[in-house]
């Protein structure tokens, strides 16, 4: 291999890890199992995989390809491109302001149960009322939800993005060995196997437009896509990189944590719970909640769970970092601010929101935006609104307004683009009308008016 090889391969290699690091998070190992759970197990990982390679694909290649022919950010590149569309980076740029807070939250929560397998006390977490006693709690998660948060914005300011990327190297690696090890195990457990068969197999009666639409929400999610992350990102690409197998990798490792995470966990809430709906649609309790029991029955439980919950909050904080500097960035940039003043004020704002999605669990369950708590509606509102408008836009941005020819010569410059005819026809018509359809009955949905 000449040299100028091994340096591309380098290059590349960082690209797909920083690119990785902002996409597996809790996403994939708290959000994808428990969706799987609710919306018929085998029938969301297929129709999942299918939007993955799909869906996810073609709006991925586009975002990259997007950062990387105009070198710069999300704001600015819809703006190089046709400056009538300036509007959408905006529109983009507003979604890790929402996610940021609740996802901090979160990642409180996973703080906790590190500190209470570290401390000896795994047990008393495996127990049934451990979790919802906690979060409606108000001290407890803020305590928590200030540390993790706290962190995030002290790696933003100091700027060490670099020495995170290098621990990533040893992270992910680490996180998918130990996710294949407790997924063995949860596999193998007495009366898991209904589980297995219940993730594994499409159960075809279980297929519905909901189905279709949690499964495309949590692919925008987990693949950090329309909201400018991939197109940031895509700016600090080199042009000799292989864009399209990149895509293919990042993909690969997405999907690949968010499967095994299911694995981990559905095959236990069968053996635990008994696999009946209840159990499955418990919903962001779901991983809190069984894990903690699966460590509890297993050898060495207590020291796997705690190397579990140190890594589930590295891949936690690799995502919170890269939403916080999303919007640092922007801050900086828009208010002309120092970088130090713009960390200070979006993370007072992150305050302020992420407070209320504690108290929406505790003190103010009684308030509810259309039947949701605070969380769940910021998670909705992200999710099922904002980042399926943006995806629309984006495919109607580069079908029709740009054309698709633009970005398939960026991505040629590297290597011949083999997935060019998805791609096209995916951007033009599969993307758009699946979007629209998904929008209208996630609308209908939330509001009541009509239950598919
Ligand atoms: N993709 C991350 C996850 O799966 C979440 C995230 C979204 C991170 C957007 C950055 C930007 O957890």
């Amino acid at each position: 291999m000449s040299k100028e090889n091994r340096s591309n391969f380098t290059g590349k290699l960082g690209f797909v890890l920083a690119a990785a690091g902002s996409a597996v998070g809790l996403g994939n190992i708290w959000r994808f199992p428990y969706l799987a759970a609710k919306y018929g197990g085998g029938i969301f990982l297929l129709v999942y995989i299918v939007l993955a390679v799909t869906l996810g694909f073609a709006l991925m290649a586009a975002e990259i390809a997007i950062g990387r022919k105009t070198g710069l950010s999300a704001i600015g590149a819809f703006k190089a491109l046709d400056k009538k569309y300036s509007f959408l980076g905006w529109l983009a740029a507003l979604i890790p302001v929402i996610i940021l807070p609740y996802y901090s939250v979160i990642g409180g929560w996973v703080m906790k149960y590190l500190f209470a397998f570290a401390t000896g006390n795994g047990a008393l977490a495996a127990g049934d009322d451990y979790f919802g006693g906690f979060i409606t709690q108000t001290g407890q998660p803020l305590m928590w939800f200030l540390l993790f948060i706290g962190i995030t914005a002290l790696i933003v300011l100091l700027g060490v993005e670099k020495g995170v990327e290098k621990v990533s190297k040893i992270m992910m690696p680490v996180l998918v060995f130990l996710s294949l090890i407790i997924a063995i195990y949860s596999i193998f457990m007495p009366g898991a196997m209904d589980g297995v068969l219940y993730y594994i197999l499409p159960d075809f009666s279980k297929f519905s437009a909901t189905t279709v639409l949690a499964a495309m929400g949590q692919l925008f999610y987990s693949m950090s896509l329309a909201m400018g992350i991939m197109i940031t990102y895509g700016s600090y690409m080199k042009k000799d990189v292989n864009l399209e197998s990149s895509v293919g990798q990042i993909e690969l490792f997405d999907t690949g944590v968010a499967f095994l995470a299911g694995l981990m966990i559905i095959p236990a809430v069968f053996v635990f719970s008994g696999g009946t709906p209840e159990a499955l649609g418990k919903g962001p309790s779901l991983m809190f909640v069984t894990l903690p029991k699966v460590f509890e029955t297993m050898w060495g439980g207590q020291i796997i769970g705690v190397a579990f919950f140190v890594l589930v909050l590295f891949a936690a904080l690799t995502s919170s970092i890269s939403l916080m500097e999303t919007v640092v960035s922007i801050v900086c940039d828009k208010c002309k601010i120092s970088r130090n003043l713009s960390c200070l004020i979006v993370f007072v704002a992150s305050l302020v929101l992420g407070m209320l999605s504690i108290f929406g669990y505790g003190i103010w369950s009684h308030i509810t935006i259309i039947g949701l708590q605070f969380l769940d509606f910021f998670d909705f509102i992200s999710n099922s609104v904002l980042m399926p408008v943006v995806a629309f836009l984006t495919c109607i941005f580069v079908g029709y307004v740009i054309k698709p020819q633009p970005l398939i010569d960026e991505i040629e410059l590297s290597a011949k683009f083999k997935r060019k005819k998805v791609f096209i026809f995916v951007i033009k018509y599969l993307a758009p009308v699946c979007i629209v359809l998904i929008l209208i009955s996630s609308m209908l949905d939330a509001f009541g008016i009509f239950k598919i």
